[in-house]
């Protein structure tokens, strides 16, 4: 069942973060479907616009309402990912989508509010709910100097007077981590000084943290060990997200440790089975692993066994 991101979030806020995972194709949508239902979780799906264009936008609606029909205990929210105005406005009036992020964050601070106004005006006209973006999300070096890094995080004042003025639903912070595999050089972390001064200044607001994946280890090491050259890829520890729930974060993007999964599965299938050349029996195995992966992150995100409770209140 297709829900708003609102419901979720009103759900989850201060207790658990719920986990928004990208998909491109049937293979991934499979695996969260089922990884989702063996954890017992609601989720959001999140569709890039890259997504959107990788065959056709319209292939992964049918798709996503195909995985409705066979999973009908499902509860999830489709989302938009990073759009941009008029990809926002496509989403808003395919009727399909129950939330979109307008992503102006490289905006100057006018600009992004201005655009952000836009968008959730034509989206609350129908319904439907924005996430906005403030502050620049970016990999921070070992060498680079505090207050350099501070600069591009999101200034907890400036993020009260957005939200006031954009009207967003909700807000992507950034709290020092950065999309894609490669996010920390040495010890950084999750900023949880600057998280609290923003849940100070929006108590009760949801939060958003994008490019949340963690990187395991051991997924790096056997991708490389399988013939891959990933090295030195770092990222967030998986045991802060609930930390960061309690903080108000209520959406935690993973889009890059499923594509670990991906290349781990089928680089290992084919180095091991050199002489195989159907792609249904790595497909079938990264199903299985993608949705084993899903129920594992849900654990750590708070939202695995919420789906009960999560149906009880969409009913009363
Ligand atoms: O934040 C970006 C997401 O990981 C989606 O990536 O634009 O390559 O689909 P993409
Ligand atoms: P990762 O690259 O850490 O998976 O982040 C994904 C993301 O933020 C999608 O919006
Ligand atoms: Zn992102």
């Amino acid at each position: 069942m297709i829900v708003s991101t609102k419901k979720l979030f009103e759900h989850a806020y201060g207790k658990y973060a719920i986990g928004a995972y990208n998909i491109n194709n049937l293979e991934q949508t499979m695996g969260l479907f089922r990884g989702n239902m063996d954890s017992q979780a609601p989720f959001i799906i999140q569709i890039s616009k890259g997504a959107r264009s990788y065959t056709d936008k319209r292939m992964l609606e049918a798709i996503i309402r195909a995985a409705d029909e066979i999973f009908p205990d499902a509860v999830f929210a489709v989302h938009l990912d990073h759009g941009d105005e008029q990809t926002a406005y496509d989403c808003i009036e395919s009727g399909f989508y129950s939330s979109v992020m307008i992503d102006a964050s490289h905006e100057d601070f006018e600009t992004n509010i201005a655009i952000t106004r836009r968008v959730v005006d034509a989206a609350h006209a129908k319904g439907i709910v924005v996430e906005a973006e403030l502050g620049m999300l970016g990999g921070v070096e070992e060498h680079v100097a505090v207050s350099e890094a501070d600069a591009k995080l999101t200034d907890p004042d400036q993020a009260k007077e957005f939200v006031e003025r954009s009207g967003c639903d909700s807000l992507a912070c950034a709290i020092g981590t950065s999309h894609g595999a490669f996010k920390f050089s040495g010890n950084q972390g999750l900023r949880f000084d600057v998280l609290s001064q923003i849940q100070n200044r929006l108590p009760g607001f949801p939060l958003v943290m994008h490019g949340s994946s963690s990187v395991p280890q051991e997924e790096v090491e056997r991708i490389n060990a399988a013939g891959g050259q990933i090295k030195g890829a770092k990222g967030v520890d998986a045991d802060q997200f609930k930390r960061a729930a309690e903080l108000g974060v209520t959406k935690i993007n993973i889009d890059t440790d499923g594509r670990l999964v991906w290349t781990r599965v089928h680089r290992e299938f084919f180095a091991n089975k050199p002489e195989n050349f159907d792609l249904r029996p790595p497909g079938k195995e990264f199903m299985a692993e993608y949705a084993k992966f899903i129920a594992g992150k849900n654990e750590k995100l708070g939202s695995a066994g919420q789906l009960p409770a999560v149906k009880k209140m969409l009913q009363g």
